[in-house]
């Protein structure tokens, strides 16, 4: 028996062979003439597979009957065309090996029915069941692919960086502290208290919030690199969009300015849509079906159309000009709020839009300084729908000026020696963007809030899982 995946089955592959499919059991139902079908997945593709259970195997009445939503099993027998809706072939068994049972049907959580996604989160250990959670989880992986495909065949080298670190790399004072706790032996403060000291062996530690500055110094000896994992934020902002344990993906390239940077973001985004497009159609019909129709015609048009671009200055005279208010009052000088990025995006251009050109006060002290002496230059790419998905800058290459704009904003030079190092010993103009990757997912997959766009969300108050 050859063991086949239930997305190789589905399409043929070893037509008219015997063949073991083996996978999870979504529905059992029982014909009046003595034969079962099994619905079962794999979650190698998004449909699953029909087994047709003749009432002459050997267990059809002790364990056959008794299959449920969530049952474990191995069915054997020849890939034959059905005659059933919507599917090429099935599976005619010929033996089925039950590897688990579900201890009790009716508390089993993933019913075969529409389930609240607050529910679903709750039971994050079994939701990549659902149609929905593993069509995400499958985009997911595609995305991630493409990405490393698409920068990998621009000459981009993949560089990794570390998690553990001392420096704020946004300045931005979000970080988680790291921690070395002899649980047996807890250090006590006078007060009788945990002493959490300095604890990274001696040392004040942080979770990353980005692998920017690092990958800085990659760029400027590899040219055109890029890091991708996991990054922290300790803003305690309990919204649809902010997760507390993000995964980024941040390419940097030399002797680049801002228009260069926004150009190589346009360029990435469309071919990670286009790989979804053309990999991944099953999940997004389901999307499109259950969770936002609109959400193929979206990404067609991400890919197709070119992206807007925008002064800030530009975007804050539109703002102002709208026709309805907004929460947030609009002046020259606000970070835009996603009311504004939204109106932008969705109302006023229709399609993806770069902002370009911040005031240099809302933005990272790392960001390069404009000639006008009150921007900087900053990209933000706005989706429609959703939003800031990626933000970007050309780096201040000026010692002179990065010092001034650490004192600026009250961070230490200490923390940040090596990464002067880089203005001091060969500069060049660089610029790069970093993408929040469940941000992306939110669009690809139409969802309305980012918790279910990564297998485990972790936001404030909850790592369970
Ligand atoms: O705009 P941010 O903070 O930029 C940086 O971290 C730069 N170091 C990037 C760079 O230039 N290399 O974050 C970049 C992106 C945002 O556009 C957003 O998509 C996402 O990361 N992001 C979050 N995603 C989920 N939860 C959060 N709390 C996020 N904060 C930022
Ligand atoms: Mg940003």
């Amino acid at each position: 028996m050859t063991i086949v995946s239930v997305k190789q089955a589905l399409a043929g592959v070893q037509a008219g062979q015997a063949v073991t499919v083996q996978g999870w059991v979504r529905t059992r139902r029982d014909s009046k003439a003595g034969l079962s079908f099994i619905n079962l997945a794999d979650g190698s593709c998004f449909a699953p597979i029909q087994i047709v259970a003749p009432a002459t195997l050997a267990n059809y009445e002790s364990e056959i009957k008794r299959l449920s939503a969530g049952c474990a099993l191995r069915a054997s027998g020849t890939l034959s065309p059905s005659q059933g809706q919507g599917q090429a072939f099935e599976i005619q068994a010929s033996a089925i090996e039950v590897t688990g049972f579900v201890e009790d049907p009716e508390t089993y959580p993933i019913q075969p029915k529409a389930h609240s996604m607050e529910f679903l989160r709750e039971v994050a250990h079994l939701r990549p069941r659902t149609n929905l959670i593993g069509a995400v989880a499958r985009v997911r992986h595609t995305a991630m692919s493409a990405i490393h495909r698409y920068l990998g065949a621009q000459g981009f080298f993949w560089v990794n960086t570390p998690i553990i670190t001392t420096s704020d790399a946004e300045g931005a004072g979000d970080m988680f502290r790291v921690s070395t706790l002899d649980l047996a032996n807890l250090p006590r403060t006078p007060g009788g208290g945990i002493d959490f000291g300095k604890d990274f062996f001696g040392k004040e530690a942080f979770l990353t919030v980005s692998g920017q500055l690092n990958v800085e110094a990659y760029c400027l000896a590899l040219s055109k690199v890029y890091t991708f994992g996991p990054t922290f934020r300790a803003e305690n902002s309990n919204t649809a969009r902010h997760l507390a344990e993000f995964w980024m993906i941040e390419p940097e390239i030399a002797f680049a300015d801002l228009d260069a940077d926004a150009t190589l973001a346009e360029g990435f985004l469309k071919a990670i849509f286009q790989a979804v497009l053309d990999e991944r159609m099953d999940d997004l019909a389901f999307f499109a079906e259950r969770v936002e129709p609109s959400v193929i015609r979206r990404i067609e048009s991400f890919v197709r159309e070119p992206f807007a671009r925008l002064d800030y200055s530009e975007a804050i005279r539109i703002l102002e000009k709208a026709p309805r208010k907004f929460e947030f009052p609009v002046a020259w000088g606000i970070d835009l709020q996603t009311e504004h990025e939204r109106y932008l995006a969705e109302e006023h251009v229709g399609r993806p839009v770069v902002v370009m050109n911040y005031p240099e006060a809302i933005k990272a002290f790392y960001m390069r300084l404009n000639d006008d002496g009150r921007t900087v230059a900053a990209m933000d790419v706005l989706a429609p729908g959703i939003g800031e998905i990626i933000g970007g800058s050309q780096r201040e290459e000026r010692l002179d000026y990065l010092d001034r704009r650490m004192l600026q904003f009250k961070l230490d030079p200490a923390h940040y020696q090596w990464y002067r190092d880089l203005r001091r010993y060969g500069t060049v103009p660089h610029a790069g963007f970093g993408l929040g990757f469940e941000r992306l997912l939110v669009y690809l997959c139409g969802l309305g809030n980012i918790r279910d766009a990564i297998p485990y969300p972790r936001t404030p108050g909850s790592a369970t899982f």
